[in-house]
């Protein structure tokens, strides 16, 4: 059983972990511990009461408290902060009771109660024993008779064994630089990362780790964790003046507010965090088990792809993108996606959006002839859309140009010639689920990329029926209530989520997305830092990684290959402009990541030599079973005679031997775990090393 109650203490144990907490003598409902997994109960240290300190602090400001609300001589970062009918603002929650849920022996409900008002909050736990993490959410119900305004209401507040000198790992960087990993000393006060944008950002993401400052790739102790949530979201790390530290994520509640109904629940979305002693590694990859025993369509391995983009832009039409597809076929290429450029007046991105039909000039005869041939090459089809907005320049926005966010009096600001559609309105999910789900019924679609490429401005809604501040999360309810509409409809879609790149990534999307474009940024040498930054929290096979054309100077063909195939390979260039030996090469990376796939997609991922910063990086994937592993090496630029470091493999099997390519012997995996290969990488050059068990 992961859910153990011993007198009003209650302790939640993973496999490895375990997380407590209960009720003081005086009945605050506090935290007690997080951290290793003890051997017996009675180990878990009690809540106790903290005096109050002079006249200036009171008990709860001191304690840990499990969810604090905004109430009484209590100044840190609260999770809860409500405003009821008759203009109180201080919420004071009591514990009402707690218990596993019925046929759920791994979910926790405890309930709090207001000690005046109507007003019922839940804290849920829910345990993942096998991936040692711990989630949580809140839902909060109005069992009055008046409204209630909610103005922050968080999934969690996280805190961390007490002392100070915490180190916050973050992910910052703007688009065509997403994914840059930032380690900093938390200081005294409070440390926010947010989302304001409407999506979860380019920016920031909420995902974070936190360590006592010692930890590595390959061991510390290291506290991590994630938001699964698609809108703004706020995160805050907070070191308190008596040396507590603790974070609280969820809903950003800036520009936030929640009218809540008599009868009616707020539940917000859950944040999943871990504990290892194994380091960021092992923080990474307890989220990689978790994401893949999620992804809506389970394990099974994600294609080859091509995708147009890179290679044409909107200069798409039926006769061009059959010559491609020829070749993509020929090269070994699974699924061909055809981006943007495919529907009514989409020549460039000034018209088009919103109006989901075959542009008549491109496509003469409909996509049904172009879809067909690709099918009889052996390939599974694909197509770009970009749903939840419109441009000013099209059918839909002349007919309901009321439909896009917007304050009345105000300019609407457009961003690539996009407004953005409400997607908070019912009438707008409507129209977007019968135009979509008409192409996905007509075609033999297997593959959605979903993009979204701007963010907001002027974020009115003028006839919203509650608090017109809802939009921050009623326009995110509806992505995915179209989006899992969607999927419900048309199960065999694999879907991909893009915002101009990495600018919505994140454990929401893992309801309908099996995979990301993570950056528009496809540079070879930059994607290395890009796709390391992702990989701290999303495995491999959710991580799109295309050869294309980009960069100046161009990296050689195979280390532009390599980088791509430590992910979901995919190719967008022009085809048709590669010489034959350029195309028989690209066929061979082709053949041999479809040999290396299940270890790339499925295995354990190991950062031996971080990329950030360096000039040189070595990443590894070894299968779960640990008979099969691929090292991949990169050098970009160093001045000679200088060389790139050894390499410690990882994730062997101590006893069993193993043959590496391109080194001599049959060695332990002791062995190669410890005494460094040496690479000799030149300039630009990348290499690929299978790794083998044969004993
Ligand atoms: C965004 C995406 C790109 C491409 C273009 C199409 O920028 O990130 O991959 O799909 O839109 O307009």
């Amino acid at each position: 059983m992961p859910v153990h109650q011993a007198n009003n203490l209650w302790i939640l144990e993973t496999r490895q972990t375990a997380y407590a907490f209960g009720l003081t003598p005086a009945g605050l409902l506090v935290h007690s511990y997080w951290g290793i997994r003890l051997r017996d109960l009675d180990d878990y240290p009690r809540p106790q009461d903290v005096p109050p300190y002079a006249s200036w602090s009171g008990p709860a400001h001191l304690s840990p408290e499990e969810y604090p609300a905004y109430a009484g001589v209590k100044y840190t970062e609260p999770c809860l902060k409500a405003t009821f009918s008759d203009g109180v603002r201080d919420t004071v929650l009591s514990y009402r009771g707690g218990q596993v849920m019925p046929g759920q022996p791994d979910t926790l409900r405890i309930l709090l109660q207001e000690a005046y008002y109507p007003l019922q909050v839940a804290l849920y736990y829910r345990v993942y024993p096998a991936h040692d993490l711990i989630e949580r959410w809140v839902e909060v119900t109005n069992g009055g008779q008046a409204p209630v305004t909610l103005e922050r209401v968080w999934s969690a507040l996280w805190h961390l064994p007490w002392g100070g000198g915490y180190r916050l790992s973050h992910l910052w960087g703007r688009w065509f630089e997403e994914w840059q990993l930032c380690r900093e000393p938390l200081q005294p006060g409070v440390k926010v990362k947010e989302s304001r944008r409407l999506t979860t950002s380019h920016s920031a993401n909420p995902w974070f780790a936190l360590d006592r400052g010692a930890a590595d790739e390959g061991q510390g102790e290291v506290w991590f964790g994630v938001l699964a949530w698609s809108g703004n979201w706020k995160m805050a790390a907070e070191v308190t003046e008596t040396g507590a530290t603790r974070l609280g994520i969820g809903i950003n509640d800036w520009d936030f507010a929640w009218r809540l109904n008599p009868g009616e629940t707020f539940a917000t979305p859950p944040s999943l965090a871990g504990y290892t002693t194994g380091g960021f590694g092992a923080a990474s990859r307890h989220l990689h088990d978790y994401v893949r025993d999620h992804l809506p369509h389970g394990k099974r391995l994600h294609p080859v792809l091509y995708n147009s983009w890179e290679a044409v832009f909107f200069d798409v039409d039926e006769a061009s993108q059959a010559a491609v597809a020829e070749r993509a076929a020929q090269m070994g290429v699974e699924l061909f996606v055809m981006d943007d450029g495919w529907f009514h007046r989409r020549d460039g991105d000034h018209a088009g959006l919103g109006d989901w039909w075959p542009d008549r000039q491109k496509f003469p005869r409909g996509l049904q002839p172009l879809i067909q041939r690709i099918n009889d090459l052996g390939m599974d089809f694909g197509l770009w859309i970009e749903p939840e907005m419109v441009n000013p320049d099209s059918e839909l926005y002349r007919a309901h140009p009321d439909w896009v966010i917007h304050f009345p009096t105000r300019q609407r600001t457009e961003m690539r010639n996009e407004l953005i559609l409400n997607m908070a309105r019912p009438d707008v999910q409507a129209y977007l689920l019968e135009k979509l789900d008409a192409l996905l019924r007509n075609h033999n679609i297997a593959f959605i990329k979903w993009d979204m490429n701007r963010n907001v401005s002027e974020p009115g809604w003028a006839d919203a029926p509650g608090d017109p501040r809802e939009l921050w999360v009623r326009y995110v309810q509806g992505v995915y209530r179209l989006w899992e509409t969607l999927a419900r409809r048309h199960p065999h879609v694999l879907w991909q989520s893009c915002s101009g790149g990495g600018g919505r990534v994140d454990f929401g999307l893992l309801r309908v997305a099996d995979q990301f474009w993570v950056s528009d940024n496809t540079e070879a040498t930059a994607r290395l830092g890009i796709q390391e930054g992702f990989s701290q929290f999303m495995p491999a096979i959710t991580m799109e990684a295309q050869v294309t054309h980009m960069g100046d100077p161009l990296m050689p063909l195979p280390f532009r290959f390599h980088v791509s195939m430590m992910g979901t390979l995919g190719i967008s260039a022009n085809l048709l402009t590669w010489r034959p030996e350029e195309l028989r090469l690209g066929a061979e990376m082709v053949a041999l990541y479809k040999e290396i796939r299940p270890v790339v997609q499925l295995g354990d991922q190991y950062r031996l030599l971080p990329a950030q910063g360096r000039p040189f990086t070595a990443t590894q994937y070894m299968s779960k079973d640990r008979a099969e592993g691929v090292l991949f090496a990169f050098r970009t630029h160093m001045p000679e005679p200088a060389r790139i470091p050894p390499i410690y493999l990882r994730g062997l099997e101590p006893a069993a031997d193993y043959v590496v390519d391109g080194f001599e012997g049959v060695r332990s995996g002791l062995a190669w775990m410890n005494t460094g290969l040496p690479l000799n990488l030149k300039n630009g050059a990348s290499t690929l090393r299978r790794i083998r068990r044969v004993g």
